[in-house]
């Protein structure tokens, strides 16, 4: 539909754009007074210098809680209402409409300019009880309705719709729901024509989980998607729930979300979150950098703010309880800068994708052309590091030292070690958003020489390849 309602595309593309504003005048002081783009210090903000939003999901009885309300706010530019817009919220009876608890969120977030996504008109789950009994014509009547009703409401107020939720099984077949059985398998089409007909201007997503990798269940999708664009069917996104386990297998991750992006219409990463384990913050780390890699992929929602809300029970999410930023929170911060151009304003410790050690000044040495080594991860002072105006430092104050390629050396081999600041090409990085990190001087790439993994390998500056030993992260 995106080809057919430029009425629609102007509004989605518009809607960006005033994300991208506000995440600029956030930044302004900075980017004046240094003279080059900075990163942003929050994930709203940060996602908003590439035109992206950063949300999460919302339950309106924690607005009350102080810490809840002050990180939301602070961090975030985007909310969707974990339940309160879902079928059995929104019409407890059969054409009665209850907005309260959506309104609530809503008059919330935009009173603090934030984005609102709508979460979700149909779905086979929450559906109040006169819905899970009604058959044939009487449930289709119902299902338009209840998008009519509830996608009018909120007409221009909320950005995005989850039009459909959930409706694919594992293997690609259509899940047997009472939506499926009574209505046939022209009851998606059915609903976003619907949607598009209550809301012209919403960008209308298909919306499910297990869809993280080229599989049965995203080629399902990805099928219907193709067969919508080709006949007109007014589908403007896809969202990838992306409920990720911390080991997950993201492999294709990425390229799944560019071949729909292919297609034309928008991908959004709706409802992350990741369980806990060693992997989480590199996960989360994995999934914000294939969407900061998708020039389509237009935002980011975790499925809440807390820990201590989350639906799950393995502490998924990026503040703990007591709403301190855990280490995935950092990842995900660094990727959305790396992703930004003249990145910068990171900080902590500098992990190696090979090895998972962190670059480190061996026996804590202050002393200029000391060779850089890696060594397990630990909170020393000679292990943490920060990006700013290009340079990489370590300690502060009168020690300071930066990351230095040796001898102003542009040749494979060249040490990289720590010098007195000073400003000089051999000492500015550029950390790019594929966690390669480049010498300004030379062009070449930080590398664990030899690709070794072990405690002590040196760390020297090389021909960039790409691999493992070549990638960094902050964390
Ligand atoms: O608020 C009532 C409470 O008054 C009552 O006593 C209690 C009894 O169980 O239920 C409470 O409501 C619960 C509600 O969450 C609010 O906490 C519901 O039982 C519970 O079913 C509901 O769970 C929600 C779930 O969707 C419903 O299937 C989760 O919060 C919500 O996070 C989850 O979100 C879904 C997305 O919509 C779709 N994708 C998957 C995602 C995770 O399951």
């Amino acid at each position: 539909m995106i080809n057919t309602s430029p009425r629609r595309r102007h509004r989605v593309w518009s809607a960006l754009a005033a994300v991208a504003t506000v995440g600029l005048t956030a930044t302004t002081a900075l980017v004046l007074s240094s003279g080059t783009a900075q990163a942003a210090s929050t994930l709203g903000a940060s996602a908003a210098e590439s035109g992206r939003y950063f949300g999460a999901a919302v339950a309106g009885n924690r607005l009350s809680e102080a810490g809840y309300a002050n990180t939301l706010a602070a961090e975030f530019n985007s909310v969707v209402a974990e339940n309160a817009m879902k079928w059995d919220a929104t019409e407890p009876n059969p054409g009665q409409f209850n907005f309260s608890g959506g309104d609530q969120i809503v008059n919330w977030a935009q009173a603090r300019n934030m984005k609102v996504r709508g979460h979700t008109l149909v779905w086979h789950a929450q559906q109040p009880g006169w819905v899970q009994n009604l058959t044939g014509q009487n449930l289709r009547n119902a299902m338009l309705n209840h998008i009519a009703g509830v996608a009018n409401h909120y007409e221009g107020k909320v950005f995005a719709w989850d039009v459909v939720n959930e409706a694919f099984e594992w293997d690609g077949s259509r899940r047997q729901s009472n939506l499926q059985t009574q209505l046939g398998n022209g009851w998606i089409e059915e609903a976003f024509r619907a949607a598009d007909a209550a809301d012209p201007n919403a960008r209308l997503c298909y919306n499910d989980y297990g869809t993280d990798a080229i599989n049965s269940k995203s080629t399902a999708i990805y099928n219907m998607v193709r067969d919508f664009k080709a006949r007109g069917v007014p589908i403007d996104c896809v969202g990838f729930q992306s409920h990720l386990a911390s080991n997950e297998n993201l492999s294709s991750y990425q390229a799944n979300l560019q071949r729909f992006a292919d297609l034309g219409v928008a991908v959004e990463i709706t409802e992350l979150d990741v369980g806990q384990g060693s992997g989480q913050a590199a996960t989360y780390e994995t999934v914000t950098r294939a969407c900061m890699a998708v020039s389509r992929c237009t935002g980011i929602t975790v499925w809440g703010v807390t820990d201590k809300y989350s639906w799950r029970d393995d502490n998924p999410l990026l503040f703990d309880g007591n709403y301190q930023k855990k280490p995935a929170y950092h990842s995900v911060l660094a990727a959305l800068n790396n992703g930004n151009p003249g990145g910068g304003g990171d900080s902590g410790q500098l992990r190696g994708a090979g090895s998972n050690r962190c670059l480190d000044v061996p026996n804590q040495s202050t002393t200029n052309g000391t060779q850089l080594q890696i060594y397990d991860c630990w909170t020393g002072a000679n292990q943490q590091w920060t990006y700013a105006n290009g340079e990489i430092s370590v300690y502060s104050g009168t020690t300071r030292k930066c990351l230095d390629a040796s001898g102003g050396g542009t040749a494979n081999g060249t040490a990289a070690i720590i010098w007195s600041c000073h400003g000089g090409a051999n000492q500015r990085w550029n950390v790019n958003s594929n966690g390669s990190i480049t010498n300004a001087a030379s062009g070449l790439c930080l590398d664990v020489a030899g690709a070794s993994t072990a405690n002590g390998a040196k760390v020297q500056l090389w021909s960039c390849t790409g691999a493992a030993n070549q990638r960094w992260s902050f964390v």
